[in-house]
This record gives structure tokens, C-alpha cells and sequence, in this order.
């Protein structure tokens, strides 16, 4: 169930509409340059299928990159750079059960909420520039849909290989849900009818990732207790911070007998 608008839209010709919408597409344009990193995993890469994924994914991530860039051209727009939690939220992760979980299926379901809701429901219509926009902005969307499965697919996998990633999984969630909201404080103090949306578009988030962990079963049916968060929090911080000492492995010169189809170098 997508979150409703109202049909309340920008006005591309309106200044105070147009610095709005300029640092939306900013923050886009900024994840989609660090997207591209994402090339980075390739190396650490455990099977045929993470390799082809990551390769695909650099692919589309470099793509999206120029399609944003286009748009800001399209409108006659200069980029701004990336808010802070943007840039907390899209720095690459090279432990691996991060990086699926916090990147792809958390960081880039929010990506999607941002184009597929604030950014196709808010572009008005009726301006020419508009519908070429919205194409780009469809194309990059389902291409983005399939960076969510494949983090949804890999966090299922690591939670049944490693059951005690629940618990900071949750904690991350948490933190997530916590420091995402900071970005609105860029909007503080203006009035607008497209901004007025916000705390409902928040609140829609939340509940819709709240959805997403339970369905991929790290988050629990009822909200726990402040003291419970608090330790998932603290265990969460623990993997975070374990998380940027991680150093980057090759994998696939090891497996890739057997990921061909071939008999594994030593088995018999
Ligand atoms: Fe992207
Ligand atoms: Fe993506």
C-alpha cells in the first residue's frame, strides 16, 4: 500500500518549489555516486551469482548516476552535495552481512520509497519536462526493486546460516529508523503543501520497513521494551563498529571449480 500524496505536487517554476525539489534529487544523486561502489562486493564475491549480481548492479548504479545527472540538466538545476546521513547511510560496508541487510534491502528500500513515492507522486503532471523525467525515474526504479530482493534473498540466507544476527539486525533496525527521520530537519521551518506530507510519509516508512524485518524474520511481533532495544541497540552498534574494521575477501578463485560445475580441486 503506497503512501497518498493527494495529489499535492511541485511547481518546477516556483524558486522556494524548485530548492525543494533540487535537494531531493541531491541526495539521489549523491547515493547513486556511492551506489556505484558496489562494484567493490564483487571482490569478496562468495558465488557465480553474488559476482554476476554486483557486476549487474555497478552496471545499473553507474546508469542511474548520468540518468540523475539528466534530470538536473532537464530542469536547468545545479546538484548540492549529500546531507550527512546520507552519507552515514550509503558509506560501502565490507562485511558482508551489513551490507546485504543495511545497504540493500533496508538502504535501498528507502531509495525506492524516496523515487517511487515522493518523486513520481510529486513531479507535476502537467509540466513538460515532467513525463520524460518519470521514465528515467520508472527505469530506475525496477532495476532498484531487484537491489532490495537480492538483499532481502541474502539476509534470509545469513539469518538461517547465523541465527544470532537477529538480534543485531533488529538493533540496526532500529538505529536506521532513528537517524533516517534527521534528514527532514533540512526542511525545518518551511511551509509547503508537498511538505505538510511528511511526518504521515515518515511514519509510513517506518511502519512499512518495521513489515519488511518481520517478514524476513529478525524483527519481533510486538516492540520491545526500552531496555530490550536498548541492548539489540547496543549489539547492533557492536557489529557496526566490528563492521568497519572488516577487511575485504576473495572468494571466488576458491569456489570456482565447483560454482561451474566442475569437481572441487581435493574432492574425490
Ligand atoms: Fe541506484
Ligand atoms: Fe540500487
Amino acid at each position: 500500500m503506497a503512501y497518498d500524496f493527494a495529489g499535492d505536487t511541485f511547481d518546477l517554476d516556483d524558486d522556494n518549489d524548485r530548492a525543494i525539489v533540487r535537494f531531493v534529487l541531491s541526495q539521489a544523486l549523491y547515493g547513486e555516486a556511492t551506489g556505484v561502489y558496489c562494484g567493490k562486493s564483487l571482490y569478496a564475491a562468495r558465488s557465480l551469482e553474488a559476482a554476476r549480481f554486483y557486476v549487474r548492479q555497478a552496471h545499473q548504479e553507474l546508469n542511474h548516476l548520468q540518468l540523475f545527472a539528466d534530470i538536473f540538466k532537464e530542469l536547468g538545476m545545479q546538484p548540492e552535495g549529500g546531507h550527512w546521513v546520507i552519507k552515514l547511510l550509503s558509506a560501502h560496508n565490507n562485511y558482508y552481512p551489513l551490507k546485504v541487510m543495511m545497504e540493500h534491502a533496508m538502504g535501498e528500500g528507502m531509495v525506492l520509497d524516496i523515487f517511487r513515492e515522493v518523486l513520481l507522486q510529486t513531479l507535476p503532471d502537467d509540466d513538460p519536462r515532467v513525463p520524460s523525467i518519470k521514465k528515467k525515474l520508472r527505469a530506475v526504479c525496477r532495476e532498484e526493486e531487484e537491489h532490495v530482493a537480492w538483499g532481502e534473498k541474502e539476509t534470509k540466507r545469513l539469518l538461517v546460516e547465523h541465527p544470532w544476527l537477529r538480534t543485531p539486525y533488529y538493533g540496526l533496525l532500529e538505529w536506521q529508523l532513528a537517524v533516517a527521520p534527521l534528514v527532514a530537519r533540512a526542511f525545518t521551518g518551511k511551509e509547503h503543501r508537498v511538505l505538510r506530507h511528511l511526518p504521515g510519509f515518515i511514519a509510513y516508512i517506518r511502519e512499512r520497513m518495521w513489515e519488511q524485518g518481520q517478514r524476513l524474520g529478525f524483527v519481533p511481533p510486538e516492540r520491545p521494551g526500552a531496555l530490550k532495544r536498548a541492548w539489540a541497540m547496543a549489539w547492533g552498534a557492536a557489529l557496526f563498529v566490528r563492521s568497519q574494521f572488516a577487511r575485504s575477501t576473495s572468494k571466488l578463485e576458491h569456489v570456482y571449480l565447483g560454482e561451474l560445475g566442475f569437481q572441487p580441486e581435493g574432492a574425490s
